[in-house]
Formats: C-alpha cells, sequence, structure tokens
C-alpha cells in the first residue's frame, strides 16, 4: 500500500475528482478528511468511503469555517501528511458581459480559497509531507468565454511554484496536477441542459488525442503519484493528465485527415 498510516485532507471530496480520489487514497492505507459545502454529498461520501474518512462542511473562502475546520482536524487527526486543494468551480466569463462578482467569485474559490487552506494547513503538515493543488488545461489553453477560470488555474500553477520554494526547507513538496475535460458533475453544475452538455463533451472529445474525455480515476492515479513516496524527488511540477490536449493539441479526431 501506497500511503500506509498517511492522513490526507481533499477538499472537494464529496464529489468527482476529490471523491474518487479519496476512494483511492484509503484503498492506499490512508485516513482522509473531506470537506465540502453540500451536507447531502458529504453523507453520501461517508457512506460510500466508509470509516477510515471523515467529512466536514466548510467553504474554502470562508475564513471562520476554515479555522473551525482545521481545529477539528487537529483533534481528529493531529496532523496531516498530504494536502489535496482540489475544491473549485468552472463558470463562463464571457469578455463583454461579465460582472465583477462572477470573476472574482472564480478567482476566491480556485485561487484565494487554495491558498488559504494550505495557509491554515501548515502548522498541521509534517516535514516532508505532500501538497497538491488541482489545475487544468484551461491554465494554459486559452478558451474563449474562461478568462477567471483560465486566470484562476494559471495562477494556481505560479503560486505552486512559489510555494515549493518557500516550503522545500522543510522538505514539503508541491505540485499541481492539471486535468483535461474529465466526467465529473462540474459540467452539469451551470444548468447547461443535458442535450447541450452532451453535445460540448462531444464536441471536446473530438479535439482530445485520445479521443475521449477522462475518468475521475485516471485523475486520481496521478494525484496518488505524487502523494506517494513514489515521486520523492518531484517538486514544482504541473502535471497533465488530459489524453494529450497540451501536448499535442492538433492530434485529436477533428485534425484527422
Ligand atoms: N472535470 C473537469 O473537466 C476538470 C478539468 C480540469 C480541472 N478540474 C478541477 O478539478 C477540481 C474538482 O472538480 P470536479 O471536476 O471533480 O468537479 P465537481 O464534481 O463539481 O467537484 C467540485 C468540488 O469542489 C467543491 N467546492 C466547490 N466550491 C467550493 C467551496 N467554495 N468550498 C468548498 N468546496 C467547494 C464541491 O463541493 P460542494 O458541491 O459541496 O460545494 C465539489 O466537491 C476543480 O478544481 C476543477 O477546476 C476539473
Amino acid at each position: 500500500m501506497k500511503l500506509a498510516g498517511k492522513k490526507a485532507l481533499i477538499t472537494g471530496g464529496n464529489s468527482g475528482i476529490g471523491l474518487a480520489t479519496a476512494k483511492l487514497f484509503i484503498k492506499e492505507g490512508a485516513q482522509v478528511a473531506i470537506t465540502g459545502r453540500d451536507q447531502k454529498t458529504l453523507d453520501y461520501a461517508i457512506q460510500t468511503l466508509g470509516p477510515k474518512a471523515k467529512a466536514y462542511r466548510a467553504d474554502v473562502i470562508d475564513s471562520a469555517a476554515r479555522k473551525d475546520l482545521f481545529a477539528k482536524i487537529e483533534k481528529d487527526f493531529g496532523h496531516l501528511d498530504i494536502v489535496f486543494a482540489n475544491a473549485g468551480i468552472a463558470g463562463q466569463t464571457k469578455a463583454g458581459s461579465t460582472d465583477e462578482d462572477t470573476f472574482e467569485n472564480i478567482l476566491r474559490i480556485n485561487l484565494t480559497g487554495a491558498f488559504f487552506t494550505v495557509e491554515a494547513a501548515l502548522p498541521l503538515l509534517k516535514d516532508g509531507s505532500s501538497i497538491i493543488f488541482n489545475g487544468s488545461v484551461i491554465g494554459s489553453l486559452g478558451q474563449a468565454g474562461y478568462a477567471a477560470y483560465a486566470a484562476s488555474k494559471a495562477g494556481i500553477r505560479g503560486m505552486a511554484r512559489s510555494l515549493a520554494a518557500d516550503l522545500s526547507p522543510r522538505g514539503i513538496r508541491v505540485n499541481v496536477i492539471a486535468p483535461g475535460a474529465t466526467d465529473t458533475p462540474i459540467w452539469n453544475r451551470t444548468g447547461r441542459p443535458s442535450a447541450e452538455a452532451e453535445a460540448l463533451a462531444k464536441r471536446l472529445a473530438s479535439t482530445i488525442p485520445l479521443g475521449r474525455l477522462g475518468e475521475p480515476e485516471e485523475i486520481a492515479k496521478a494525484v496518488l503519484f505524487l502523494a506517494s513516496d513514489d515521486s520523492s524527488y518531484v517538486q514544482a511540477i504541473e502535471l497533465f493528465v488530459d489524453g494529450g490536449a497540451v501536448g499535442t493539441p492538433f492530434g485529436g479526431p477533428a485534425f484527422r485527415g
């Protein structure tokens, strides 16, 4: 088992990539704290994950909730070895029709929330721990209508590199996982009709060299690599798990002659 005896925090562990990662971490021997805002999916996740998981309702942008969360984690877990700052939202911010609140909310959750999660975790993190941020291919690919999301995920990359320099003296590794389009509930949260979401997924798949969306379990396996000793000499990287979307953007079925 790759995480025997390890203690991990996964923000947004009640859905999608976070939940798949929590399942895999537990299978590999870890105890896992998960967070989210939705009590219903937190309850469901705990039923699925079993006794090695604990769920805490906390919004990453609520500083009082964060203080309370880390006091509870300290009481329940004592310390942490792994933080997966995964919680995030998508959302469009089209040029010409975006208000400040919409733009800032995306940055506040995806970037500021991730920073202050790590900031609050630092006193509990053992030397030699692993921090993983969830980035996105959208932080590198220019996708129309996603300026705030792209800025938040490009910000994650820059922030992780800076934090890796801050925390290397303690042997703490800081890396980014950058998923490509992955089949999770995030696609249905915008209120987009399901037929439209399906058409979008199909269109996206045609641009991905491997010809399909990723599964959350495939992202989880790469997070496990960054969390475990298998990556003991890996520091400040952005690991794309994207079916080739960034490395060979014209390799998808849509571009084949
Ligand atoms: N799916 C993709 O195609 C894709 C691609 C690249 C990157 N990502 C990144 O992967 C991460 C996880 O997304 P996902 O695809 O697994 O989507 P998801 O199923 O919608 O999961 C998002 C998670 O974040 C939590 N969350 C959102 N805002 C929060 C807040 N303010 N405070 C606390 N928790 C919050 C949600 O919990 P509640 O529902 O309880 O609020 C949920 O557990 C995100 O950072 C996303 O940007 C996803």
